[in-house]
């Protein structure tokens, strides 16, 4: 029974009257039923658990704004107030701040998923290109988020990320300002971080993410077959929409929001002191996903460490026009692949680096200080104390 004739009653002949209803039902029922290359499992769930989380986000953060205050005076002690007293404040954002971690984890196994099984390939270089778009927006939005609270940590890592923007050559003064609304980290920052962490940004990405599903829906999921040796999906091979994935991302997305659940309340968001812009604390690290870069700033000069740090991006940005070759299984892509994983090691070793530098840790019983540059010396056990 079509869904059209299951809907029935008086409202639907009464829509069917003014609207080209059996035309809407026929598409929904198309899209609904669209068999999925037979590749199509578990990791072809990382873009709908992106998109989900991406949702999480807006409807946490109204809620946020509820008690939120952005200014210097108010903006750490309405933090306090959600934490402590608003009604299930804590759990809210617990689900905000754990859901831009999980948030950014997606999007980054969403992306090289699509890398690794060649998904980026003509026809679908406009889907790459939309996404790494969206993987700056998903970062602004970590960034600009950041300092909200406005504690000690947010104040202090602003002012070091902020600082990076001055570093360009020419224009850099200039857009350190203009980030800053002035010389310093200061309440105009908070403003200005504010508006485009609320509404600029969540308008942007809303865009960016219509637009990449409608891609991906108009194109089809990619197959494995090479370019331009792509056949129809052979009746009864392919895997149907529903119900066979939307399970298999309904099995996922209830690992997902245990898993949410489990952080909140194992490692709840922490809110630690208020800024102190007289005060600087020891030990300030950029959030994990700008370790690697941080790092790797500290290895070069000024501008050349920014030029360094530009190549990834736009090596991602425009991949899909580098790497013209026509197969996409990765059996078959063994250079490209091995391009990928050492990126992704790069990433890891220097986000590592960073993670360590400028701490002491003990190994053997022994302490070392890692330096700014990772570099350990031994620690005198008598200057311990
Ligand atoms: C909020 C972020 C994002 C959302 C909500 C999203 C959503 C989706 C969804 C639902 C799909 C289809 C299912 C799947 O392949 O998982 C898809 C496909 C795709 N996405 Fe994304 N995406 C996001 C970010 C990205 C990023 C960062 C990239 C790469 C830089 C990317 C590149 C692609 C490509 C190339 C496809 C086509 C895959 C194929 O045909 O097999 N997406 N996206």
């Amino acid at each position: 029974m079509s869904l059209g004739r299951k809907i029935g009653g008086k409202l639907w002949n009464w829509l069917r009257d003014r609207y080209p209803m059996d035309e809407v039902v026929e598409f929904s029922e198309g899209q609904l039923h669209k068999p999925l290359p037979p590749h199509v499992g578990v990791w072809h769930t990382s873009g709908s658990l992106a998109l989900f989380l991406f949702i999480n986000q807006i409807v946490s953060g109204i809620l946020l704004m509820v008690y939120y205050r952005p200014t210097t005076e108010a903006a750490f002690e309405s933090v306090h107030y959600i934490m402590t007293k608003a009604y299930f404040g804590w759990l809210i954002r617990g689900f905000h701040a754990w859901g831009s971690t999980l948030m950014i984890v997606c999007v980054l196994v969403h992306m090289m998923r699509t890398f690794f099984m060649g998904a980026y390939k003509k026809p679908r270089e406009m889907t790459w290109v939309l996404g790494v778009c969206i993987l700056g927006c998903t970062i602004t939005f970590g960034f600009t988020g950041y300092l909200l609270p406005w504690n000690q940590l947010s104040y202090w890592a602003t002012q070091v990320g902020t600082e990076i923007a001055g570093v360009i050559p020419w224009a850099g003064e200039y857009i350190m300002l203009l980030l800053r609304g002035g010389t310093g980290v200061s309440g105009e920052t908070l403003a200005r971080f504010y508006v485009v962490h609320v509404v600029v940004l969540p308008w942007v990405l809303t865009g960016l993410v219509v637009v990449h599903l409608v891609f991906m829906r108009v194109q089809s999921l990619a197959t494995l077959e090479k370019v331009g040796e792509e056949k129809p999906i052979e009746k009864g091979k392919g895997i149907p929409f529903f119900p066979h994935h939307i399970l298999t991302e309904g099995v996922i997305f209830s690992l997902l929001i245990a898993g949410l659940f489990a952080l909140i309340v194992l490692w709840p968001a922490e809110l630690g002191e208020k800024a102190d812009p007289l005060k600087t604390p020891e030990g300030i690290k950029p959030e994990w996903y700008f370790l690697s870069t941080y790092q790797l700033l500290k290895y070069f000069p000024k501008t050349l460490g920014l030029v360094v740090s530009l190549v990834p991006i736009v090596l991602l940005l425009f991949w899909p026009f580098l790497d013209r070759t026509p197969a996409r299984h990765p059996r078959q892509r063994k250079v490209s692949v091995a391009i990928g994983i050492v990126g992704l090691a790069i990433a890891l070793v220097f986000g590592v680096l960073g993670y360590y530098s400028e701490r002491t840790v003990t190994v053997g019983g022994k302490k070392y200080h890692l330096d700014m540059y990772c570099v350990p010396h031994a620690v005198e056990s008598k200057s311990v104390h």
